[in-house]
């Protein structure tokens, strides 16, 4: 089934409904999407939005801005920091003039809060900044932005899993996708198409992310040779849940939570004097492990099941229940603690891939040398770049509302004179060989395990901390587990709902940009922001203030067992602030 439409947006979290929504003003916007929309994975992101608008601490976007360069370890571009915190402002009154229910100050402005690494006057207080709505942001962004979209007559394909973008030559011709209630195939004709597909923290064991978040849209695009950037930077949340890693927001720490090791000490006060809790996240994951390492953790047994307590029991139930009323929610279901009661048992949890699909401040997709014509990218898949080497708490709703928005303010533009492409014969071609393969009627593994021994390796070896016996450990897994996953079979042949094919579909993107992640951290001979190595402890601007760009080079084979991966670099825009080392 061929469909053809002026832009096409895959993705329904926050980043692909914005986008929709200021396309869909002026041209035929369809959003194709795995998930069914208010179900995207911007509904967990619970904390707030950064924006400087000043209504509880006097503050500024240039503030803002500086604080997003110094948080993410001076591998930011700065004049996209710039155009990420003023847009900021704008978003965010766009939203409230939509609807969005933000929780309110007495005097009946916007809420702000207090987000880790957020200050006053380039890095003189911590600052509010934060405006949410209670610990449910994220999910009213995607309430917001889905009714206008419907009412702007946005067309919604939902349940569908893209498996392949169509290219001629540079030049964007449309999309495959499986729609996974039928099983059919069907084309997508555009003259844009933008990636908004989320991230990809299900290749780690412990994290904050759905299961959806298998990193559909950067492996697509990098088995079509777009290279992806900063790969090797990858978040660890301070505060996720013991051993399942959801979310805590860091907004408990915002309302005045404290982190504490094994004899209660407030251990921060050693590792951020001024910031405290409230450091940068890769600052804080590192103290919990540093902490855990010395045995401090709450059982002291240096191993991976330890732990330090988040507490807020000085709180008070009154601002517990209203200020953060799903972590408590969460607490009481999932660990049986009443938080305004007793400590939250916390660790690290992977939560955001700060690198991706490289793009323009106008979603445009580019490396830097080539454009990809009518190609743009948004939200967590994309790398504009905004977070550099450790984004900070609430940026990451920033960045999908400001880009998001900005592509689809481009991409307006851009299809009122671009023409559709010609379809080539064999776009299901790649789709068909895979699906062939699967269902060749051979018996193989099953993906299970396979699955599982990526999480733990690439949890054990490229986590918080990282070495290079550990990475070319990694690295040595996921090229047999890659192997092995071509010995994979169908045992499910239904076409309906096959969740055995997507569970596969899935697998292999993960796999591809697991192998992309841990290549780029071994190639990466410094510290930086959330890459942390242990055999070069320090940050190394001479040779390493630089973006890199790996290539996953598959040879035009469709078997992942004989792909490998090029690195190359892209400078960094230092043009606002010089680079100095990291103080709070
Ligand atoms: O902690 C949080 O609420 C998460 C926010 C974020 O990742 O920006």
């Amino acid at each position: 089934m061929v469909h053809e439409y002026d832009a096409v947006i895959v993705g329904a979290g926050g980043a692909g409904l914005y986008a929709a929504l200021e396309a869909s003003k002026t041209a035929k916007v369809a959003v194709v999407s795995k998930l069914y929309p208010s179900r995207s994975h911007t509904g967990a992101a619970q904390g707030g939005i950064g924006a400087a608008l000043g209504n509880l601490d006097e503050d500024k976007p240039e503030w803002h801005a500086f604080d997003t360069v110094k948080g993410g370890d001076y591998l930011v571009d700065q004049n996209a920091a710039m155009i990420l915190a003023e847009d900021a402002v704008r978003a965010v009154y766009e939203l409230e003039h939509m609807g969005l229910p933000f929780s309110r100050t007495e005097d009946g402005k916007i809420a702000q809060r207090r987000f880790g690494g957020h200050t006053r006057n380039l890095g003189e207080a911590p600052v509010r900044r934060s405006c949410y709505a209670a610990d449910r942001t994220g999910h009213m962004i995607l309430q917001t932005l889905y009714q206008q979209c419907i009412k702007n007559n946005v067309e919604f394909y939902d349940e569908f899993q893209t498996t392949d973008i169509i290219l001629e030559e540079n030049k964007v011709v449309g999309i495959v996708s499986l729609e996974l209630k039928t099983g059919e195939i069907h084309v997508f004709r555009a003259k844009a198409v933008l990636f908004a597909t989320g991230g990809f923290g299900r290749i780690f064991k412990v994290t904050s992310n759905a299961l959806a978040n298998t990193g559909d849209g950067p492996a697509v695009l990098a088995r079509a040779g777009v290279p992806l950037m900063d790969m090797e930077f990858y978040q660890f949340h301070p505060t996720g849940i013991l051993g399942m890693g959801i979310l805590i927001t860091e907004g408990v720490r915002g309302e005045g939570g404290i982190l504490r090791n094994n004899s209660g000490e407030r251990f921060m006060e050693r590792y951020a004097p001024n910031l405290l809790d409230l450091a940068p996240r890769d600052m804080v994951s590192r103290a919990i492990m540093t902490e855990i390492a010395a045995g401090k953790g709450i059982r002291g047994n240096k191993k991976i099941d330890d732990y330090v307590f988040l507490d807020a029991t000085h709180l008070g139930r009154e601002a517990i229940e209203a200020k953060i009323p799903d972590i408590a929610d969460f607490c009481r279901t999932y660990l049986g603690i009443d938080p305004a009661e007793k400590p939250m048992p916390i660790q690290p949890t992977a939560h955001y891939a700060m690198g991706g699909i490289p793009t323009d401040v106008d979603g445009r997709v580019t490396d830097g040398t080539t454009l990809w014509e009518g190609l743009y990218a948004a939200g967590e898949c994309a790398c504009v770049s905004v977070h550099g080497a450790n984004r900070l708490g609430t940026n990451s709703l920033v960045d999908l509302i400001v880009f998001g928005r900005r592509a689809g303010q481009h991409i307006a533009k851009y299809v009122k004179d671009a023409k559709l492409s010609p379809l080539p014969a064999d776009a299901q071609d790649r789709f068909m060989v895979i699906k062939n393969r699967l269902t060749d009627g051979k018996k193989g593994p099953h993906p299970g395990p396979i699955y599982k021994e990526m999480q733990e390796s690439m949890m054990a070896n490229v986590g918080v901390y990282r070495n290079e016996a550990q990475m070319k450990k990694a690295i040595a897994d996921v090229e047999r587990l890659r192997q092995q996953f071509t010995e994979l079979r169908l045992e499910d042949k239904n076409p309906q709902f096959n969740s055995d094919l997507l569970g596969i579909l899935e697998l292999e993107n993960l796999l591809d940009l697991a192998y992309l992640i841990a290549g780029s951290a071994l190639n990466r001979k410094e510290s930086r922001g959330a890459h942390s190595r242990e055999d070069y402890p320090e940050r190394d601007d001479p040779n390493w203030l630089k973006h890199t760009l790996a290539t996953l080079d598959t040879k035009g084979s469709a078997d992942p067992g004989s792909h490998s991966i090029r690195i190359g670099y892209k400078s960094v825009d230092t043009s606002i602030w010089t680079p100095k080392p990291r103080i709070y």
